[in-house]
């Protein structure tokens, strides 16, 4: 008789809620005679760790199995949190609905299965001229709840060379500084149109809020009507930082790449690594002083030359008291990825700092696309240039990809429609590059 392991059910929960997967395989790791509960342990830390497509594939099988002490819920009810914890919301809810047909009274499980649903505001499915065909809605990614992100700068001080603003010419697409009025015409009508009651409202997509010189003024207007504001910052800026921390944004995201001014200034083009430190302090400060409670994260932009320098800026986010999110550096915009999916040459010697190049992972998006899914930079997102115009979605930058319309002249449904007929939309799902999920396949 194999030794029984030295844990317990409970313990393993714990582990698994805390996402020590490793520490779960090896507890588990099978044995012969080893009871069915440990074995599902073992394939719920193998979900964990991305080998989905063998965890399901174990936990079918042990479900035939006596799984005592626990129960097969228990088993669908672990493995739909694990799921959804490995963000995989569509599958984590087949699974979620099936402990919960068994057991309607479970909380925990009713909750995790009201994340995983597409939000009330969607309809579950769409007809997109531009795929000519119905596609599936899901529970977006980005953000929970709808998303109006609005250039209030559509220009930048910097050149960052991952960035269009950093590799595009310039000379194609307007720059300028959106007016406070129109601002608020455009929030006024968002109040009255937007089908989710409290969308984000993002002042940025690719500009430089900071640069506004009445950046707290929007801020202040945004929180009139109760809503939450969201800033991202390359903070290269010598004013502004007290007005908009005294103005309490909701959430300001510090956007930067290295941890020394050298490797910084590589990949933040005209950018000074000493101000943006300096600038850190003075939020802190700032931050203090109003009793603010606004969320303040550093996204650290990681490229090969500064994988040795996150450590450094996790240690000053944590003297801040800042979140830090190390994100390996993508390369924008769209319209170059679709060069590059195309085979084309895209001479850009930030692309050899990337983790990874962007026809590798556009090859792997494209093997595990599932056209089943509406793109939800579509359905959970409008994006307002600086004069008014909307885009396409965030993530395109040339004229051609905007919708060539106001916001203000035309009312929801008919800038949806626009969204569903555009032919960029169509290359966009012709090459794999839309924003929806995959098709599971085991990830190491
Ligand atoms: C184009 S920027 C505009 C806002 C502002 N200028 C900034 O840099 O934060 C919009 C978002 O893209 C992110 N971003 C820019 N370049 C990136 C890159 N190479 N990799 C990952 N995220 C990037 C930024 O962190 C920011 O949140
Ligand atoms: S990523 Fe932000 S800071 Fe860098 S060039 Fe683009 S808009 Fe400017
Ligand atoms: S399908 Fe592509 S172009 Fe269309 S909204 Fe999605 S990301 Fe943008």
């Amino acid at each position: 008789m194999p030794d029984a392991p030295q844990i317990t059910i409970n313990q393993l929960e714990q582990l698994l809620q805390a996402k020590q997967y490793p520490k779960i395989l090896e507890i588990t790791k099978p044995t012969t005679g080893q009871p069915a509960w440990q074995a599902l342990f073992h394939a719920l830390a193998l979900a964990g760790s991305g080998l989905i497509e063998s965890a399901l594939q174990q936990t079918r099988a042990l479900l035939q199995l006596d799984l005592s002490p626990l129960s097969s819920i228990d088993a669908l009810r672990l493995m739909g949190l694990v799921l959804e914890q490995r963000g995989q919301p569509e599958l984590a809810r087949s699974w979620l609905e099936q402990a919960a047909g068994l057991d309607p009274s479970n909380a925990a499980v009713s909750a995790a299965i009201t994340r995983c649903r597409p939000p009330k505001y969607l309809s579950l499915e769409v007809y997109s001229h531009s795929q000519q065909t119905s596609l599936l809605r899901y529970s977006p990614r980005e953000a929970s709840q709808y998303i109006y992100s609005i250039d209030i700068v559509g220009t930048c001080n910097l050149r960052c060379p991952s960035c269009p603003v950093g590799n595009t010419d310039l000379g194609q697409r307007p720059q300028g500084f959106m007016q406070l009025d129109l601002f608020k015409d455009i929030l006024a009508k968002i109040i009255q149109e937007s089908p989710d009651p409290e969308p984000q409202i993002w002042l940025f997509n690719w500009g430089e809020p900071l640069l506004h010189p009445q950046v707290a003024g929007f801020v202040q207007a945004i929180n009139e009507h109760g809503l939450k504001s969201y800033l991202s910052s390359n903070l290269n800026v010598r004013k502004g930082i007290d007005s908009l921390i005294a103005a309490a944004p909701t959430d300001l995201k510090i956007s930067l790449s290295g941890a020394s001014k050298e490797t910084y200034a590589q990949t933040h083009v005209r950018g000074k690594f000493d101000l943006v430190v300096e600038n850190m302090h003075k939020i802190r400060r700032a931050l203090d002083r109003h009793q603010s409670d606004t969320h303040v994260w550093v996204g650290q932009h990681i490229y090969q030359h500064n994988l040795n320098e996150i450590s450094q800026m996790a240690e000053l986010c944590r003297q801040l008291k800042f979140a830090h999110h190390p994100i390996p550096a993508f390369y924008q915009p769209l319209e170059a990825l679709l060069e590059i999916a195309q085979e084309k040459d895209i001479n850009a010697p930030v692309l050899d700092l990337l983790l990874e190049h962007p026809a590798k992972y556009i090859r792997r998006f494209q093997e595990h696309r599932d056209n089943r899914y509406d793109c939800e930079l579509r359905f959970n997102q409008t994006v307002i240039n600086y004069d008014g115009s909307v885009a396409l979605c965030c993530s395109v930058y040339k004229p051609e990809n905007q919708l060539g319309i106001s916001f203000l002249g035309q009312n929801f449904s008919a800038i949806e429609k626009l969204k569903y007929q555009h032919s960029f939309c169509t290359s966009c799902y012709k090459y794999g590059l839309q924003y929806a999920p995959s098709r599971i396949h085991d990830v190491n």
